[in-house]
């Protein structure tokens, strides 16, 4: 509870620190229109804006034991490849970036982290760091492969750049809760490819789980394992309300499943699932889920209300007030907050609908009275309280904070309490029950 809290007031001095700041500074980045392509309109590469690391799904599994952890784009030219493994059978195999929206031939050779060109040999778990040839950098390819030249063959590739589109997935149903404290909130269909799992809880104690996905109307041994986030197939352990992304292996997609969940193999186990739904359409996989078309690094938050529809005193209805959330999102990891928000420009909030259930009422906090950053794995941190909440306890909606003298429309976050006593320390809140709308005068020093 000490370091919770250490690691909060620390935080909280580095974001006010960072918001006096800010005031007084002029717009740090400035947008570099590129040469060769004309759908980039990349937000970087101003010479003293530092280069913001760009992560990358692992590399997907498509033959000769190709598999890695995430890959991080560390400068324009540079790439970090983590726990890569790969059975080194391949007779031409070799690092290859290129263009489109799958590897082909038509790309270029990327030489070994010794600096050869000679076809890769096998690895058991080394991270490798790469270079682009030349003055190749990362905004003018929209792959990293490996490939066999000889062959024509991709064994597994990750994409750099999101290929232009709107599409950002389809919505399915929570993992169903049948084992071992599994539940999720919803799960986004990203790609044919590539699924997100928000809020996913499971209590790590099956001997042999995995996610699972195959054909049929619900999870059994025909089914294909599928590695985890970090491309990884060893039995899953715990989560607490972490989002994931997880990519289907080899030649799946979702038009080839029917079902994705967690399975145990040993014990020819559901733990729980969620359905493909075959009337919707889901996006074709064709750059990385992680940005979008411009480079800017997708947010996911979770919505309170339906997509076309606001927070109004009795519930969700329809309004055109549009849902433009306000707040900071922070890089951090377990003992760092970073100080300096990551630059609004550099992001994009992308909402699926998820309500919160409250046993008691949702209060939405007012952006003019109370500071709460959003922390990249999700969870929402509220400064006045110093409280991390978790996707079980806030959602993200437009609400109505005005008065009597005139609206007020802002996007802000709902916190659900489970008692009646309100721990924060602001002025005005309307209290959104179903059927009834109070306004309250909320003493100051309520803050536990
Ligand atoms: C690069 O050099 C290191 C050290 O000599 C060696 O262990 C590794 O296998 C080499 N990597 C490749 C791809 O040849
Ligand atoms: C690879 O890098 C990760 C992250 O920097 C580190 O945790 C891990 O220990 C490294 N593994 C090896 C084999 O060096
Ligand atoms: C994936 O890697 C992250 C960062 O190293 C780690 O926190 C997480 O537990 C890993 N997930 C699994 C399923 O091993
Ligand atoms: C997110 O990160 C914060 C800060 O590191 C941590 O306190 C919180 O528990 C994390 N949330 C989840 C769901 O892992
Ligand atoms: C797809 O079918 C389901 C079940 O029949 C239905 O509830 C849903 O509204 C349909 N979705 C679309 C986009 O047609
Ligand atoms: C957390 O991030 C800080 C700053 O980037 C770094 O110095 C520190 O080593 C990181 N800690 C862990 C556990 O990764």
């Amino acid at each position: 509870m000490n370091a919770f809290r250490a690691l909060f007031l620390f935080a909280c001095a580095l974001i006010s620190h960072s918001s006096t700041q800010k005031a007084s500074s002029s717009p740090p980045l400035a947008v570099v229109p590129l040469q060769t392509d004309e759908n980039s309109a990349d937000i970087e590469t101003s010479s003293t804006a530092p280069f913001l690391p760009i992560t990358l799904l692992p590399f997907t599994q498509l033959a000769h034991g190709l598999r890695s952890g995430p890959i991080t784009i560390i400068d324009p030219r540079t790439f970090f490849i983590q726990d890569l493994h790969y059975d080194g059978k391949g007779p031409d195999a070799h690092f290859w970036v290129g263009k489109g929206t799958w590897p082909s031939g038509d790309g270029i050779l990327v030489r070994n982290e010794n600096q050869s060109s000679l076809p890769l040999p096998a690895y058991t778990g080394q991270n490798v760091t790469i270079t682009l040839p030349g003055s190749l950098t990362y905004n003018k390819i929209d792959y990293l492969a490996m490939w066999c030249i000889t062959f024509k063959h991709n064994f597994g590739h990750t994409f750099i750049r999101r290929r232009p589109s709107t599409e950002y997935g389809v919505q399915l149903a929570p993992f169903t809760r049948l084992a071992h404290g599994l539940r999720s909130g919803p799960i986004v269909a990203v790609d044919k490819k590539t699924f997100f799992v928000s809020n996913l809880h499971y209590d790590g104690k099956g001997p042999d789980a995995h996610f699972w996905a195959g054909k049929g109307p619900e999870p059994s041994t025909d089914g294909v394992l599928v590695p985890d986030e970090n491309g990884s197939s060893k039995s899953l352990s715990e989560y607490t309300g972490q989002n994931v992304y997880v990519t289907l292996p080899g030649e799946l997609t979702t038009d080839s499943i029917d079902y994705f969940g967690l399975w145990c193999i040993q014990f020819k186990q559901n733990f729980g699932h969620t359905t493909i739904p075959k009337n919707v359409t889901i996006p074709e996989p064709n750059g990385n889920p992680l940005y979008t078309h411009d480079n800017r690094r997708i947010i996911r938050v979770q919505k309170c209300c339906a997509l076309n529809q606001v927070l109004l005193e009795g519930g969700c209805g329809s309004s055109e007030e549009r849902f433009n959330p306000p707040m900071n999102v922070h890089e951090h990891n377990s003992s760092h907050i970073d100080d300096e928000p990551i630059a609004a420009e550099s992001i994009e909030f992308v909402p699926f609908v998820q309500a919160i259930t409250c046993s008691h009422q949702k209060y939405p906090l007012d952006p003019e009275e109370e500071s709460f950053p959003l922390m990249k794995n999700g969870s929402l941190m509220v400064l006045n309280t110093q409280n991390i909440l978790s996707m079980d306890n806030y959602c993200i909606e437009t609400v109505n904070l005005g008065d009597e003298a005139g609206s007020r429309w802002v996007t802000t976050a709902i916190l659900c309490f489970s008692s009646g006593n309100v721990p924060l320390s602001s002025t005005f809140f309307v209290i959104y029950a179903v059927g009834m709308c109070l306004r309250h005068r909320i003493g100051g020093g309520l803050a536990a």
